[in-house]
């Protein structure tokens, strides 16, 4: 089995894949505590054959010029240590009312300089009324938003169907590598494939904060989606990555309704 992307803005021999979402910045938020972790990281991910990562710091505390000094920084470094991989910068933003004026004030890294921006919601609250309303803001304003980690939120575990409207606007739905492994827990490593299964996710990244317990790797995530959805749907996410930081539209199939998890499983056996 064998996750294949076509194109790449710097096509390599051996690494080909690109990774959205990284705490890989160090010293700046709960991802790499220093360079020699940064570095480790990098070195992992070039090892799982990631081209690509970007550093996606939590925007609340990072300035944006911290990210760009930072990854500057960091390409400079991973150079001079040999490595053969690329940092470019973008944050990952919790979504607020305000969102749209810190666009237009320049306070929001997007991805790659392209136009899709990675939005979390909060972990531990109810999905927030507010937020079809808050994406098509910041879609008026010229952003295209992607939805991170969406299989950890506890309203999309228990209905995956919950991303369908935001998809139908138009939104990226990413899933975290380490989910499909159970490593969040058996509800979102369902929740995970489940919206891969359906189509309802597009895009795989790994959210890495360490080298060893949180690690940048993509690929077997993407092999397992292979064998959820089939190669092509896979090879098709592996491409979706690609053209997003190339800042290109990417259109996903329809999606199937996604299944509700069953409660209470031990009632049907
Ligand atoms: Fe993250």
């Amino acid at each position: 089995m064998g996750v294949h992307v076509t194109t790449s803005e710097e096509p390599t021999a051996h690494a080909r894949l690109v990774d959205l979402h990284s705490h890989v910045l160090p010293g700046v938020d709960d991802g790499a505590r220093d360079v020699d972790e940064a570095l480790r990281m990098l070195r992992v991910a070039e090892e799982d054959g990631i081209a690509t990562i970007a550093a996606t710091p939590h925007a609340d505390s990072v300035t944006p010029q911290q990210i760009l000094d930072g990854v500057a920084e960091l390409n400079r470094l991973a150079a001079d240590a040999g490595l053969r991989i690329r940092v470019v910068p973008g944050s990952e933003v919790r979504i607020a009312a305000d969102l749209p004026a810190r666009a237009a004030d320049g306070r929001l890294v997007t991805l790659a300089d392209t136009p899709y921006l990675l939005l979390e919601l909060s972990l531990w609250g109810d999905w927030p009324p507010f937020l079809l309303e808050a994406i098509y803001s910041c879609q008026v304003v010229g952003l295209w938003p992607i939805l991170a980690h969406a299989e950890r939120y506890p309203a999309v575990q228990r209905d995956p169907g919950r991303v369908l409207p935001l998809v139908e606007r138009g939104v990226l739905v990413q899933v975290n590598a380490d989910s499909l492994f159970g490593r969040n827990g058996r509800k979102a490593q369902w929740a995970a494939e489940e919206l891969i299964r359906s189509r309802a996710a597009h895009l795989i990244a790994s959210d890495a904060h360490r080298s060893d317990s949180r690690p940048p790797r993509v690929r077997a995530a993407l092999e397992r989606a292979a064998a959820v959805a089939g190669e092509e749907y896979a090879t098709w996410m592996a491409q979706a990555a690609v053209d997003v930081l190339r800042g290109a539209p990417v259109t996903p199939p329809q999606p199937e309704p996604p299944r509700r998890r069953r409660r209470f499983r031990w009632l049907f056996r």
